[in-house]
């Protein structure tokens, strides 16, 4: 660990005894929808230390020992609430491993296990993981905090027609078969948090898509996402560009099952994406850039602790907009700048204003569980005062000092002083600069500071325009919309008056197909409309929309509308009873509040 601040969200005292390695020997029972199994830790601790202590939450602990089989005494303390079971293990003499016997609850917060209907193909079960923030501890007993890198490696059994992958390379990619089942073995010799280690297990097919990069997923819809990811390739070597070598050796994207509570997931080697991102015309591949961009930031170098959040998702917002250029234009990436600073000044707005204390970049998280804080303040505010410094010293300077910095605190995990220390000591030694930028207000201060910069693109502007003109009276028809972009069609609905008239709701969508459209953006952006309005016909696509993904991201301002209406309520709670099952716990745990 390269940090002094302690993980307020761990009970590892990793200054006494730490985890460097795991190596997981699974099996996936699907019958009984619990992982079952060892986990065999190798630990690294001060000579006088005597016990170390793991996260664990919702795990049976059968028995635990050395590698011998001696049996070893542990305490497994009373829960948490939001952290779980601290487990303390008593260790021998010497400098050995401990081998934990265990087994994971059919409840596990970090695992879903999909029914066949739940899958694209409908006839084999599916299991995947989410382990970030703190959900790795549901489904392997280690110390789960940011700051302590571990290696690993595993070998997982899972049924014989099943494939499983992992964030790691993978030793049988074909799998051996075995008594009941069949084996697949996996290794990462690269040091990472272990919110970043994650499982797979369906009828997952493979394209390649060049020499380092490909795409997983089921068979239906490998095709699909293949042709989306056309770019993959083309998109490694541009982040390599900006930030240096990839180091992970490949990448590979995994389209997962509609659940799937996120966008995009950072597991390295192998992106965990959701199949909303399927677009048909490669509009939403920025999430891919994304998610890409966290093999430097966030994988390499990591947030230290969870109030550091917004060193992962605002240095990677900023990487993926200057991919995006990269590969597509600035027009593009502007248009995507535009849409994201609308969508930080609602943010704002929605978690109580700009002196509201979760608008700090720097956010206290005493008491809470980090999942409060991942709202997409850290992601827009961090990524716009990189876009400010960047402006401020000149690209090349700071493309320069960015390179510097990943590469000085490469597979380390830091903290936001010591981001600014790195900041202040390579980059910003000018006190006038200093002075110019704020540092100290935009991350420990709430709001946008003043001196953010405005992104402007001069499409946008135009779509803006034609929503006045159709606010104003105009029919839909006169608005010239034929080579709209996804992102045009977004500022569009979202530029468009709170209040419209029923006439211009019916005009909108019979004109533009509005509650037809398959792209995923586009349809939730007009089923909030549809929803603020009362605007009934568009009811059957949000009752589709809401019982056919899972992205915690469309869901919430969906249900959180439709409660705060009155005839909204009750079609909240009836198709939330229906659509619960089908959603991951990451989502039913923030859904579960708001509709109730
Ligand atoms: N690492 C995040 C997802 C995440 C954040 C999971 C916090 C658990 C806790 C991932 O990189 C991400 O930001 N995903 C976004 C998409 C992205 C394009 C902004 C998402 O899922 O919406
Ligand atoms: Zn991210």
């Amino acid at each position: 660990m390269s940090t002094t601040d302690s993980d307020i969200h761990s009970f590892a005292k990793p200054e006494e005894a730490h985890v460097t390695h795991v190596a997981l020997d699974l099996r996936a029972d699907f019958d009984a929808k619990r992982l079952i199994g060892t986990a065999q830790l190798r630990i690294e601790r001060r000579s006088d230390a005597r016990q170390i202590v793991l996260d664990t939450r919702d795990l049976e602990i059968e028995q635990i020992t050395d590698l011998s089989g001696q049996k070893l005494g542990f305490i497994l303390a009373p829960p948490d609430p939001i952290l779980g079971r601290a487990l303390t293990v008593f260790l021998p003499e010497g400098n050995s491993d401990i081998v934990i016997h265990y087994q994971t609850s059919p409840t596990a917060e970090a695992l879903q296990w999909l029914e066949p209907s739940q899958t694209a193909g409908k006839k084999r079960p599916y299991l995947f993981s989410q382990g970030q923030a703190i959900l790795t501890r549901t489904w392997i007993p280690t110390q789960d905090s940011p700051g302590i890198r571990q290696t690993y490696s595993a070998r997982i059994v899972v049924p014989s027609d099943l494939r499983a992958v992992m964030s790691a390379e993978q030793l049988t990619p074909d799998g051996k078969p075995v008594e009941d089942g069949r084996t697949f073995e996996f290794r990462l010799t690269n040091p990472i948090p272990p919110y970043l280690i994650a499982i797979a297990v369906g009828d997952i097919s493979f394209r390649s898509k060049g020499p380092r990069t490909g795409v997983y997923a089921e068979g239906p819809v490998v095709g699909t996402a293949a042709n989306e990811f056309e770019d993959l390739e083309k998109m490694v070597s541009a982040a390599e560009a900006l930030m240096g070598p990839y180091q992970w050796g490949r990448y590979d994207v995994l389209v997962l099952p509609p659940s799937f509570p996120f966008g995009g997931m950072e597991n390295p080697r192998l992106t965990f994406a959701t199949p909303t991102v399927l677009a048909g015309d490669r509009s939403l591949v920025s999430l891919v850039a994304h998610e890409l961009a966290h093999s430097w930031s966030g994988n390499l170098v990591t947030n230290a602790t969870w109030s550091d959040f917004w060193l992962n998702e605002g240095v990677t917002t900023y990487v993926e907009s200057r991919i995006m250029e990269a590969l597509y234009g600035r027009d593009r990436a502007a248009m995507l700048d535009v849409l994201n600073r609308t969508e930080l000044m609602n943010e704002i707005a929605r978690v109580g204003g700009s002196s509201a204390a979760d608008t700090i970049l720097h956010i206290d998280l005493k008491g809470r569980n980090p999942d409060d804080g991942a709202t997409t303040i850290p992601y827009n505010k961090g990524a716009a005062l990189l876009k400010l410094i960047e402006q401020t010293v000149g690209r090349q300077s700071f493309d320069a000092w960015f390179k510097g910095y990943l590469d000085r605190h490469a597979f380390q995990s830091i903290t936001t002083a010591m981001f600014l220390a790195d900041l202040r000591g390579n980059l910003i030694r000018d006190p006038e600069l200093e002075k110019k930028l704020r540092l100290d207000e935009w991350i420990y201060k709430p709001g946008l500071p003043d001196n953010a910069l405005t992104p402007a693109s001069d499409a946008l502007a135009r779509v803006e325009q034609a929503a006045k003109t159709f606010a104003g009276g105009a029919k839909a028809s006169t608005i010239a919309t034929k080579n709209w972009t996804t992102q045009e069609w977004q500022h569009f609905l979202e530029s468009l008056p709170k209040t419209l008239t029923p006439e211009q709701l019916a005009d909108l969508d019979k004109t533009f197909g509005l509650s037809k459209r398959g792209n995923s953006e586009v349809l939730f952006d007009w089923l909030r409309i549809a929803i603020r309005n009362h605007y009934e016909p568009a009811m059957p696509a949000l009752e589709h929309f809401l019982t056919s993904q899972g992205r915690r991201k469309f869901l919430r301002p969906l249900y959180e509308d439709l409660m705060a209406a009155d005839w909204g309520k009750p079609l909240a709670k009836k198709i939330y009873a229906e659509a619960r099952p089908l959603y991951h716990a990451v989502s039913t745990g923030t859904l579960d509040q708001i509709v109730r």
